[in-house]
């Protein structure tokens, strides 16, 4: 398909990167779209693994133009520091393209994130501290600074002073903490300009003329649909919009443009940070899920909450994003239980729920009603042909098709990109 999107459908670390990474070995051009180092993508190539914040899981595929589109927030040293890290270990950074209209996270950003989370105090968002929605915030309230305004240095200072007076009165007045000084910010930045010039460029006109040469092209998403800041779990959400709508804003294409939106699925389900999570089990089979399946933070180590697979949920998101079809990972990790459940619907306030309900207030109350499988209890992980799956697995992935109206198309049953099996 000459462009696909690939998008989480859950709260985030999915294995989007695994998939992105995968699929880019046939594809030309892989483009973020939105989110920016609070992702945290994990791409297992050989013996090697990769981290991912940034930059496109594309960009380990050498004939792939790896580039972070319009909708993205950038933090500099960040940046600089993956392509670095990249280098160091052997992979081309050359190709990146970065679009000049993304957005800047600044130091006053990660200085807010921390500040405005310490005074929430219990109602904390629990995010990654990377200033991402202080970034956003200023980007929607227009006093945002853009990559492409480093490149004029009266202007980056300009929008940096009156910037730096409103989030010192907020840092101090406010938040109790010391003031900024705009010199250093303005050396450490223009430092970074002359670093960054050579990748800049109208990515929307790259990807156009990609599109118009028929090139394959991938637009990997970020964070999942469940942490939307308009579809997801708010206030407990992302400040981007990761479903698949955000991918035309992001990148600055049309919707016509889009073939095949591909919806990454855990077969399990997990979550970072606070927030209503129905099927969240706070029990031996949640550390056991959490144990099998590493399921731990990339960015900030943190132990994800773990829980069965949510179909009310799922299918929200094949609404929500009008999915195609699903690549479904970590089938592996349930290789490890005797009985696995899959969530069908929520009771709450004396109320059956089959579809995702729209008030947080119901959300907190809702008890998942489980069907319940036989699980497999045999090592999966060097199967490669749908035929050779235990029954158990097959019917498992036969429910998620009947239940989504979609097809399961990519089954992952490792981290690496030969433990995946595709269907026709
Ligand atoms: P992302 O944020 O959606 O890209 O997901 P993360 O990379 O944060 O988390 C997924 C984790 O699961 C990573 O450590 C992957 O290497 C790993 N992973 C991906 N697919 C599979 C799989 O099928 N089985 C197992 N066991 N691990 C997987
Ligand atoms: P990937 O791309 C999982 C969560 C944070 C927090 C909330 C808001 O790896 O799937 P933010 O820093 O974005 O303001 O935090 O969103 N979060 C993620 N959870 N995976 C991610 O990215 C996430 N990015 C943000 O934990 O709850
Ligand atoms: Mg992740």
């Amino acid at each position: 398909m000459p462009v696909t999107v690939v998008v989480g459908t859950q709260w985030g670390d999915e294995g989007k990167g695994k998939i992105t990474d995968l699929l880019s070995d046939s594809a030309d051009l892989v483009m973020r779209y939105q989110g920016g180092n609070n992702a945290g993508h994990t791409v297992v190539v050989g013996k090697e693994r990769f981290a991912l914040t940034l930059i496109p899981s594309g960009v380990l595929s050498p004939q792939v133009t790896p580039v972070i589109g319009n909708g993205c927030v950038v933090d500099p040293a960040v940046l600089l520091e993956e392509m670095a890290m990249l280098r160091s270990r052997g992979v081309d950074t050359s190709r990146l393209r970065i679009s000049g209209n993304a957005h800047l996270i600044m130091p006053y950003h990660r200085k807010l994130d921390a500040a405005i989370e310490r005074y929430l105090g219990r109602q904390q968002i629990g995010t990654t501290k990377r200033g991402i929605g202080p970034a956003y915030q200023d980007k929607f309230s227009r006093h945002g600074i853009r990559l492409q305004d480093l490149f004029d240095p009266k202007i980056f200072t300009q929008k940096l002073e009156t910037a730096l007076k409103n989030k010192n009165k907020l840092l101090v007045k406010i938040y109790n903490q010391l003031e900024m000084l705009a010199d250093p910010i303005i050396d450490e930045y223009l430092h970074y300009a002359d670093e960054l010039r050579p990748y800049v460029a109208d990515t929307s006109l790259l990807i156009w003329e990609a599109i118009n040469e028929g090139k394959q092209v991938i637009l990997e998403g970020a964070q999942g649909t469940l942490l939307d800041i308009d579809h997801g779990t708010y206030p407990f959400v992302t400040s981007s919009s990761p479903t698949a709508g955000g991918a035309t804003i992001g990148a600055g294409i049309g919707p016509k443009s889009i073939d095949r939106v591909l919806g990454v699925a855990k077969a399990y389900i997990s979550r970072v940070g606070s927030g209503p999570f129905p099927t969240e089990l706070q029990d031996e089979i949640g550390d056991k899920m959490v144990a099998i399946g590493g399921e731990y933070g990339t960015v900030t180590g943190r132990r994800r909450r773990c829980g069965w697979l949510d179909m009310v949920a799922l299918r929200y998101a094949v609404r929500v994003n009008g999915l195609t079809d699903i690549a479904l990972t970590k089938l592996d990790v349930l290789s490890h239980f005797d009985k696995i459940r899959v969530c069908v619907g929520y009771d709450a306030l004396g109320e059956r729920h089959e579809e995702f309900p729209r008030q947080q207030r119901t959300l907190y109350k809702c008890q998942p009603v489980y069907e319940e499988f036989p699980g497999w209890n045999e090592d999966i992980s060097s199967v490669r042909q749908f035929k050779d799956l235990p029954k158990e697995a097959r019917q498992y992935i036969q429910y998620i098709e009947e239940h989504t109206g979609i097809g399961v198309s990519i089954i992952s049953v490792g981290p690496s990109r030969s433990a995946t099996l595709f269907r026709d």
